[in-house]
This record gives C-alpha cells, structure tokens and sequence, in this order.
C-alpha cells in the first residue's frame, strides 16, 4: 500500500509578480523564468494604461498588446489587470498565491505582504531596460 505522502496531491504552488511589461527585453524574461521556477503557475499582472497614466509611465504598447505578449510567453500561466497600488492583498488572497515576486529595485517595499505569502526579490538584469530601449532608439533615429 502507498504510504500517505505518495497518495497526496501536490499541491500547485502559485506565484505572483507585478509589472509594466513595455518593450519585452531580456530582463523581463529573466525575470518571468525565475519566477516561475519559484513555484508551479506564474500570474502576472500587467500595468493598465490607466494605472500607468496614474503612475505617469507612458507605455508604447497598449494593455491588450502587453497582456497578449506576456500570455505567449511560455513561463506565463495568467496574465490579470493591475488597476492600483493597493490590490496586491487582495490578489494574494482570491488567487491562494504562495509567492510574491519582484526585481530587487522594489526591495523592501512590499514587505507588508509577508503575513500573506512568500516576498522574494530577484536581482534585476543589469544593462537593460524599457527607458533604455527608448532612449537608444530615440538616439539612433533621432
Ligand atoms: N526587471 C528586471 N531587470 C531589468 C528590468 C526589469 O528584473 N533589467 C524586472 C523589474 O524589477 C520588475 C519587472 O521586471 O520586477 C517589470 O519591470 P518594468 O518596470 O516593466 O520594466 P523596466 O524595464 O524596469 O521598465 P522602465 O524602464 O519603464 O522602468
């Protein structure tokens, strides 16, 4: 007879992370890898345009067009919208996430949801970003 931890359902562990996601570069995708290797079903959720004019982020690509890249990336389980600052609990909660996760230039700030999950930073990809992408273009073609 299998033994109770054999008969047991792995549980699917959730992770979470945050983000604009403008300009796909290797940063984000080291990222999504990383976080998804933390657990069984990464859930990112994206920057709407709204939220963004709020934060006075001007994203080149629309919420649509994020969401629908980010879905096609093969780390990428659920992509949901990120309206405000403060949904972040309460995205825990309705999706029984284990892990929050993001870039550790946010490291600290979102320590507050440790009483509801896992809270991991990940170094950040050096030498790249959406403002850089821009910038070098913007340089190039002037
Ligand atoms: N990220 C990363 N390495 C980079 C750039 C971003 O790990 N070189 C991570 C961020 O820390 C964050 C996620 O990717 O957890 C989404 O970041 P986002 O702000 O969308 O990307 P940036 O390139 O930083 O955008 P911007 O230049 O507009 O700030």
């Amino acid at each position: 007879m299998k033994n109770i931890t054999q008969l047991k359902t792995k549980a699917l562990r959730k992770v979470i992370t945050y983000g604009t996601f403008d300009l796909i570069h290797m940063g984000h995708i080291n990222l999504l890898r990383r976080a998804k290797s933390r657990g069984d079903y990464l859930i990112v959720a994206v920057s709407t345009d709204e939220f963004n004019r709020l934060k006075h982020k001007d994203a080149y690509y629309s919420f649509e067009d994020r969401k629908a890249i980010l879905e096609a990336i093969e780390y990428v389980d659920e992509v949901i919208p990120e309206n405000t600052w403060n949904q972040k609990i309460k995205d825990v909660e309705a999706h029984g996430v284990d892990i929050f996760v993001m870039g550790d230039d946010w490291k600290g700030e979102f320590d507050f949801l440790k009483d509801y999950c896992d809270v991991v930073y990940l170094p950040r990809t050096q030498g790249v970003s959406t403002t850089k992408t821009r910038e070098d273009l913007a340089q190039k073609h002037g």
